[in-house]
């Protein structure tokens, strides 16, 4: 289930926990980042990138046309990747992009975790979630101890999504909830 969780930065105390997606959304709304739900497509396990991308044609279609980003694909990370640990230290520093990032989960989970106006959001998205962190907004990507999930990317410039990292240390102080939650 989608969560959100946020914390005061220089304390550490939580301020908010919720699994309601309009909360999520409009927690999230506030420091200009999009969250929705999306129907999930009904798709066989293992279905192709080109499946997955003809099944949510229609809704893609119209966020490109109202957001002007250029391009989809679809990236999937499996517990079995022999990359998995690189792939996620990769998004696991905090960091910028140029662009923004947009992903949508078709299955499987991952944690955004942002870092703004003295607060840190924990978005725990699950399938059927759309995330769009703007661009310059401080955040991480942990995918877990076993990345499972199969996502939507959007792209204005396949180059806008390169991490800028900040050298801040705040991914290592506040570590995502991933699955399983731990209270
Ligand atoms: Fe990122």
């Amino acid at each position: 289930m989608s969560r959100l969780t946020v914390w005061d930065a220089a304390t550490g105390n939580e301020t908010l926990r919720t699994e309601d997606p309009a909360a999520i959304a409009a927690t999230l709304a506030a420091i200009h980042v999009r969250f929705e739900r999306w129907p999930v497509a009904d798709l066989p396990d293992g279905a192709t990138a080109e499946q997955v991308l003809a099944a949510y044609k229609p809704r893609l279609d119209a966020f490109l046309a109202e957001t002007a980003a250029g391009t989809a694909d679809v990236i999937q990370l499996t517990p079995d990747h022999p990359m998995k640990d690189a792939l996620r230290q990769k998004f696991l520093s905090e960091h910028t992009h140029t662009e923004d990032e947009v992903r949508f989960f078709h299955a499987g989970h991952g944690n955004f975790v942002l870092h703004v106006g003295g607060k840190v959001y924990d978005a725990h998205c699950t399938q059927g979630d759309l995330i769009s962190v703007p661009a310059n907004t401080t955040h991480w990507f942990d995918s877990g101890d076993r990345p499972d999930f199969t996502v939507l990317r959007v792209f204005t410039d396949t180059s806008g999504w390169t991490p800028h990292y900040t050298g801040s240390d705040m991914a290592a102080r506040f570590p995502a909830k991933t699955d399983p939650v731990v209270a």
